[in-house]
């Protein structure tokens, strides 16, 4: 009876046997068949988007290497470019107070009224006060000038010095797919902050023979940072630049390193072409500059191993 009721009151109603709580507990399902209408045409009328999937934070990559002219400058460029290019929402970090960074994106470094000194040296100030977007799309810059160099010696008395970089990014982190930092030629402070914020390092390497000279030095110092920092500090690889197919020396250099240290040495090497200081002086990447020249697919298969990671 109840059953009967429920899937058609009205028809028991008209034979004139009213059961209260039967009609009762139907009336309640059509109200909530109603609801269940009305919601779902609010839902037509006003799609909701999808929720996005949580994206991972970004990877932290140091370009470092003590020898200054191997390359550190140019690979953040262009690699950030190349990364940009396959959809990557991408962060290039100048930490070095030549502002090389920021000049090779076309950024005049003493305009700036806020740079990663600011951020690093004053409460209060952002990420999103200090970044500037290139003419890159997914490409943004927090750019330095001479003013970076009182940090190293600032920093020096702060609580948590090592940490600075790694705080002051933090609540970015989810904004970006890679934040890549240049670093300056040494292994001072702000270096060790670099290392300290990044999950990964990629040392470019020139072909030649003094270059391997300072290598074991800067190896030290990331094992140093590992134990003492950050212990997910990897060395994520070592990039062969400014590489003469044409000399023997190169080709010497270049076996030595990849005996020396295998399969960290990325697969991709980047040749040397007048290209690259050419570009320093247009003000962009080699990816946008020259899109088809050896040096810009070079960097796009850098980044190819670098996302495969
Ligand atoms: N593959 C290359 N071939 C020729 N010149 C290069 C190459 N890579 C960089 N350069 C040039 O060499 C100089 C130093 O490079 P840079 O990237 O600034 O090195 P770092 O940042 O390590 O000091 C710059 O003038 C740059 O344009
Ligand atoms: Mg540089």
């Amino acid at each position: 009876m109840l059953m009967a009721m429920s899937t058609n009151p009205w028809a028991d109603g008209a034979h004139g046997t009213h059961d209260q709580s039967a009609l009762d507990l139907a009336a309640l399902g059509i109200v909530a068949a109603i609801k269940k209408d009305v919601v779902a045409e609010e839902r037509a009328a006003h799609p909701l988007p999808e929720p996005e999937p949580p994206r991972a934070p970004a990877r932290i990559i140091a370009l470092c290497n003590q020898k200054g002219g191997v390359g550190k400058t140019t690979t953040t460029i262009n690699l950030g470019a190349a990364l940009a290019e396959e959809g990557r929402r991408v962060l290039l970090v100048d930490f070095d107070p030549q502002g090389a960074l920021s000049v090779g994106l076309g950024v005049s470094p003493y305009e700036l009224d806020m740079t990663v000194y600011n951020l690093l040296m004053q409460r209060g100030v952002t990420v999103e006060d200090v970044r500037i977007k290139t003419n890159v799309n997914g490409l943004h810059l927090l750019p330095s000038n001479i003013d970076l160099s009182a940090a190293e010696v600032q920093l020096v008395n702060e609580v948590a010095r090592e940490q600075t970089l790694q705080r002051v990014l933090r609540p970015v982190m989810r904004q970006y797919d890679y934040i890549l930092i240049d670093c300056q030629p040494s292994l001072g402070l702000l270096t060790v902050n670099a290392l300290t914020a990044a999950h990964g390092v990629i040392v470019p390497l020139e072909c030649e023979f003094f270059s391997l000279r300072g290598l074991a030095m800067l190896i030290d110092t990331v094992e140093k940072v590992r134990d003492r920092l950050n212990p997910d500090l990897e060395l994520d690889g070592i990039l062969a630049t400014m590489y003469d197919a044409r000399t023997v020396h190169a080709r010497q250099v270049l076996s030595r390193v990849v005996e020396a240290f295998g399969d960290k040495v990325y697969d991709t090497v980047i040749s040397r072409t007048v290209k690259f200081p050419e570009t320093t002086v247009a003000g962009e990447p080699i990816t946008t500059w020259a899109p088809g020249s050896g040096g810009a697919k070079a960097y796009r298969a850098l980044a190819r191993e670098v996302l495969a990671k």
